[in-house]
């Protein structure tokens, strides 16, 4: 059963609001939390869908910079190179990559909704100056999508250098993840690299006949994709699966991703509860599923796929 929303605002620390200081020149950071709650307070009553690390207001702090790559990535700003964020929610991400210096009409932002790039504009307050990036609300994967869109059409033919899917794959079932890195692969530039982290499970022991992805115990109709806005399709009911490192890295090459690295990791227990948005009782009772039901541990993923 998935937990029920929460009705008041996670805690905000003062260090959640750095971002959301520097990019609105807002210093107080009193006045910044009451603004970030009532925002919270707007995307729990509106979206019709919420992944639960939305619920822990997660998209306050950009986490790209963490990523090793991040660093190659900003040295080519000034190359005319395009970076593209897929699953970019808030935009919080995408807004960080334009800080650093990134060209705005190289970034191209992707969602399969734009429920969450809407309240973004109202957390981030550039609504009347949006960050001028190229943005596609769709799924890229579904090709007649974007033939209304000859800029986002041309984006894509021209090939991306750098692509960010920061827990994406994870909210994805198991054809979801073949397209998405498929055409992802497809417009990545040669030499392109898709970088990322996703929830994933340790290797089945030897002699299992479990072979992941394993189908994700906590997939509910209330924390599946949401329907692009306007709502014009019914959310998705498929399963979505979670890779363990061997079968994310198989199904990558077998793209045709010509080096695949793929890290596992754990985070601790308090910084997931707090990241994954979940309870504590939620949190054993889905790890202890997976244990009983195809003998694996969650943990996490962080990929970095080259063409
Ligand atoms: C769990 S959230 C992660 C958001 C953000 N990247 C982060 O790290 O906080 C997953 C995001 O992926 C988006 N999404 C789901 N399926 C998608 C698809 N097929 N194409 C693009 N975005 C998708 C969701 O709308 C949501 O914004």
């Amino acid at each position: 059963m998935p937990a029920p929303t929460p009705a008041t605002p996670p805690p905000i620390a003062d260090s959640d609001l750095a971002f959301l200081s520097r990019w609105t020149g807002e210093k107080d950071l009193g006045v910044l939390r009451a603004h970030a709650e009532d925002n919270w307070r707007d995307m729990v009553g509106c979206a019709t869908h919420i992944y639960r690390c939305m619920r822990r207001a997660t998209y306050l702090s950009p986490r790209i910079a963490r990523y090793p790559v991040y660093e190659e990535m900003l040295a080519a700003k000034a190359e005319g190179k395009r970076f593209m964020e897929v699953g970019c929610a808030f935009g919080t991400d995408v807004r960080k990559v334009v800080a650093d210096g990134w060209p705005a009409e190289n970034i191209l932002a992707v969602d399969i909704t734009d429920n969450y790039w809407k309240l973004g504009l109202s957390l981030f307050q550039d609504a009347s100056t949006p960050p001028p990036v190229h943005t596609f609300f769709g799924d890229i994967t579904d090709d007649p999508s974007t033939s209304s869109r000859p800029d986002i059409i041309t984006f894509l033919d021209a090939g991306t250098h750098f692509i960010y899917a920061g827990a994406v794959l994870h909210v994805l079932s198991e054809a979801g993840v073949r397209a998405m890195l498929t055409k992802l692969y497809a417009v990545l530039a040669p030499g392109g690299v898709l970088f990322g982290l996703s929830v994933g499970v340790s290797e089945p022991e030897s002699g299992s006949d479990v072979t992941p992805p394993v189908p994700w115990l906590m997939v509910s109709t209330t924390t599946n994709v949401p329907s692009p806005s306007p709502a014009t399709t019914t959310p998705t009911r498929v399963p979505r699966v979670l890779h363990c490192s061997s079968s994310l890295t198989r199904l990558a090459t077998s793209i045709g991703f010509a080096s695949v690295k793929v890290k596992t990791f754990n985070i601790p227990r308090e910084v997931e509860e707090r990241v994954m948005g979940q309870t504590t009782e939620e949190e054993t009772a889905e790890r202890r599923a997976l244990k009983e039901r195809f003998g694996v541990e969650r943990l996490y993923l962080g990929f970095e796929m080259r063409k």
